[in-house]
């Protein structure tokens, strides 16, 4: 392979050793990041089809929400830093961000903010589709039944082809997700639901319906809400991870946006990607005291032992999650400006850092703690029960699923995806009768 990288239309050529034959593929460019080798017309002119299992080193689309570069730990959400948005912003202004391409005016934020508020209430007879589950189902299996449902009760925003009926299912999306995750968790706590409340803030809003009863108002603690608030952001949005390709692999068929979503829930729920703050605490409920962290860690490195440290490793950062960075810190804020002296869990969450951070194995390997080796510590001070962990990881990444999806739509290079396979079945045979075999 030969990579013409100074010509101004730069290519790389592809020559097949046992023809002899060549091809030749443009290189395009992004505003940021590796440059990508085009091969759309690979198998037209080649017959090869790539094999990248894992989609280790394949763009599945252009896009223009959300850059990462893992290698030094960089995340923007268009073109701005992060740590900028987690320190000035707040989740609905990285919601319109994302959205819209651009930081709202004072104006466009009043109204935003309005809008988001004015669509949290769900349809009444959705309460009685909550009844139908077991009152011990996982929450995240209640989210995945219930977004899905929201086809069958907001007709009025699924075509997909009106860009108006599109912006009304997003911010009906946005809004109307923490009402149902409340409702999810009341549900499972034989407790009634609690309707949202316009004069709150997102966060207010959701915290107050997770906790609140009729018979006693949630009383706001505004370190709590602000702290929801900044977990809101760093979880809004991380380009093609793997629920984000499955909206927009759900979405390219011409899917509505709710059961897209759904589909996005389904594949967050993994304890390889949102199901892993839950999965943390178990990790550190398991290990138990700092005496055992040697032992887990030796699990860890053990290829013939399934264990893995639950919140280490990424499959693009091979650095500091910066969002881990930012995690931690509010970790330790919270903890102390909620009186919190003694975490046992934070001490062993730094000590199994320290310790793996020091191993071989993990440095060879680069594995950094990830976003949600913090995230289920926090989620603990804040009163946050753990089977709810990653179902508020689903509120918070919603914006990113439907601006994604959102973008695929109006794509005019957008088709239906379709990947091909290196097939290792049987080759053509002929059918045997039964009473022959
Ligand atoms: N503990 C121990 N070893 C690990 C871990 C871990 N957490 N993660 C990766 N490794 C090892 C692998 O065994 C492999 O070793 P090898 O080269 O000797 O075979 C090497 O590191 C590379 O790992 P891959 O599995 O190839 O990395 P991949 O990019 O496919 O997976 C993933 C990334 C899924 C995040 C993985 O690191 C993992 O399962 N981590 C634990 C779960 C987790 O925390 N998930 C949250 C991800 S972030 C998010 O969704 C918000």
């Amino acid at each position: 392979m030969s990579q013409d990288s100074a010509a101004k239309n730069a290519s790389v050529t592809i020559r097949d050793n046992t023809t002899g034959k060549e091809a030749t593929f443009p290189i395009l460019t992004g505003t940021e990041g590796p440059p990508v080798i085009d091969i759309r017309r690979l198998y037209a002119e080649t017959g090869y089809f790539t094999y990248d299992p894992g989609f280790v080193a394949t763009g599945s689309c252009e896009s223009a929400i959300t850059y990462i570069d893992g290698d030094n730990g960089v995340l923007l959400h268009r073109g701005y830093p992060i740590e900028q948005l987690a320190e000035n912003s707040d989740f609905l202004e990285v919601c319109y961000l994302l959205l819209n391409g651009e930081l709202p005016t004072p104006a466009e934020k009043t109204e935003f903010d309005y809008r988001i508020t004015h669509h949290t209430m769900l349809h009444e007879q959705l309460s009685y589709f909550y009844r139908g589950f077991r009152r011990d189902a996982h929450p995240m299996a209640i989210m995945c039944g219930v977004v899905g449902a929201l086809s069958a009760f907001y007709h009025d925003s699924l075509d997909i082809s009106d860009p108006r009926q599109r912006m009304i299912a997003s911010h009906r999306m946005i809004a109307k997700m923490p009402t149902i995750a409340g409702w999810a968790y009341k549900y499972s706590q034989g407790q009634p639901f609690i309707y949202p409340q316009n004069n709150l803030g997102f966060a207010e809003n959701f915290l107050r319906m997770l906790f609140a009863t009729p018979c006693e108002d949630y009383e706001i603690n505004p370190v709590i809400a602000k702290t929801m608030d900044r977990i809101l952001i760093l979880h809004a949005d991380h380009e093609q991870n793997a629920s984000t390709s499955t909206v927009r692999l759900a979405g390219s068929s011409g899917a509505n946006p709710f059961a897209c979503i759904s589909a996005g829930i389904a594949s967050l729920w993994g304890p390889a990607h949102g199901g892993a703050n839950e999965a943390v605490l178990n990790m550190l409920s398991q290990i138990g005291h700092t005496k055992n962290i040697p032992e887990f860690v030796e699990k860890a490195k053990d290829k013939d032992d399934p264990f893995l440290l639950m919140g280490f490793g990424h499959r693009v950062y091979k650095n500091f999650d910066p969002r881990t960075k930012i995690m931690r810190e509010t970790c330790h804020s919270v903890l102390k400006e909620l009186g919190i002296k003694d975490e046992p869990l934070l001490d062993l969450a730094m000590e199994l850092e320290r310790i793996a951070l020091e191993d071989e194995y993990f440095i060879e390997r680069k594995l950094y703690p990830n976003v949600d080796f913090y995230s289920g510590i926090i989620f603990q001070a804040l009163g946050i029960p753990t089977s709810m962990f990653t179902v508020l990881f689903a509120v918070a990444r919603t914006v990113g699923w439907i601006a994604q999806w959102n973008e695929m739509v109006e794509d005019p290079n957008q088709k239906i995806g379709r990947p091909r396979q290196l097939y290792t079945g049987a080759a053509k045979r002929e059918y045997i009768p039964v009473s022959k075999r």
